[in-house]
């Protein structure tokens, strides 16, 4: 039995020596010292030696196990480093290579002139509302103050909807301000991002789907001062400080007195148009917005009393604010969809 641990003890230690992987090493454990293994086999014959030899031979198999222990320990050290001193060579990292760049989105143009706009407003406390792109007549036109003949109604100008004429897509966020101030109490201020829709061909300036917002304040006392004091401090934020700005007597059915309001030209200037310019086109000055005090029939008709309240509104469209901040002046870019170009106004 002497004998046969000690070739055991040599072939496994010898089979340890020439061991080449990890995945080798532990067959090998487990053939020697698993409990089906070699080791084992022989200790198995231990009950047949006599009671004085059994220690002695005990102890030897407990030798040979830990000579066979120590061996595999220390080979699969050895093998670990080889394997970390391979991959280390092998799956060398260039650092300095570039890296991969994934692009990244950023809002539509006109989404973003929207965005700053209703920001600007937030930030003068205005809360934002919304309201239904599907109007009906009386929020669209009636409440308004339109009177029933009024050319806008014309059919030329509005979508309807449905067979009748009293569905409609609506042709500005107007209806908005009837909705909020039914549904609400002065005082009010109110920011109203929207899509609106006519009946207009697309060309370079107009569209049958376009986008406007509109914004309206409703307090005891309030003057055209307010209205002036709130839009130039709204256009020189949107514009840059020294922005030129001015209103100008126009008319709309629900504001009374209405006034148009101009920026002066910054590719060239109010004071010394160039005739040349691409912007302005040799005017000088640049419509930006619709505005005015609101009419009292209009805040009859949501159930206010003039004599108490008053208010301002004004209205502008999205699209062309964002065609003038970029410097392009066709309006169909900004529908087609191409990242090609619209990739060109990040943030
Ligand atoms: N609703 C008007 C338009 O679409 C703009 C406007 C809004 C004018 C509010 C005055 C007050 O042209």
């Amino acid at each position: 039995m002497r004998a046969e641990l000690a070739q055991l003890r040599e072939a496994a230690l010898a089979e340890i020596a020439a061991c080449r992987t990890e995945a080798e090493l532990e067959a090998i454990r487990v053939r020697y010292l698993g409990r089906k293994g070699s080791l084992n086999a022989i200790l198995r014959g231990l009950g047949a030696l006599s009671a004085a030899e059994r220690p002695a031979i005990g102890a030897l198999a407990n030798e040979v196990k830990d000579a066979i222990v120590a061996a595999l320990a220390a080979r699969s050290e050895q093998l670990g480093a080889e394997r970390l001193r391979r991959s280390l060579s092998e799956d060398r990292i260039d650092v300095t290579l570039p890296g991969r760049a994934r692009p990244r989105g950023h809002l539509h143009p006109l989404r973003q002139t929207e965005e700053d706009v209703v920001d600007i407003f937030v930030s003068m406390g205005f809360h934002v509302a919304e309201g239904p792109e599907i109007e009906d007549d009386e929020h669209n036109f009636g409440a308004l103050n339109f009177p029933p003949d009024h050319p806008a109604r014309d059919t030329q100008d509005t979508l309807f909807v449905a067979l009748g004429d009293d569905v409609l897509l609506r042709t500005h966020t107007s209806p908005v301000q009837i909705r909020v101030m039914r549904a609400a109490k002065p005082p009010l201020r109110v920011i109203v991002p929207g899509t609106v829709y006519r009946r207009d061909e697309l060309d370079p300036t107009h569209s049958p789907m376009f986008h406007q917002v509109e914004g309206f304040m409703v307090d005891e006392r309030v003057t055209f001062a307010d209205l002036k004091g709130v839009l130039v401090q709204f256009l020189r934020r949107l514009f840059g400080p020294h922005t030129r700005v001015r209103f100008r007597p126009s008319f709309f059915p629900f504001t009374e007195p209405s006034a148009e309001v101009d920026i002066g030209c910054a590719a060239c200037s109010p004071t010394d148009p160039d005739p040349a310019c691409r912007v302005c086109h040799g005017n000088g000055w640049l419509e930006i917005l619709g505005s005015g005090l609101i009419h009292p029939n209009v805040l009859r008709a949501v159930g206010y009393d003039p004599e108490k309240v008053q208010g301002f509104a004004f209205g502008m469209g999205t699209d062309r604010l964002t065609l003038l901040r970029h410097g392009f002046d066709d309006l169909r870019l900004l529908f087609e969809t191409d990242v090609r170009f619209l990739g060109q106004f990040p943030v």
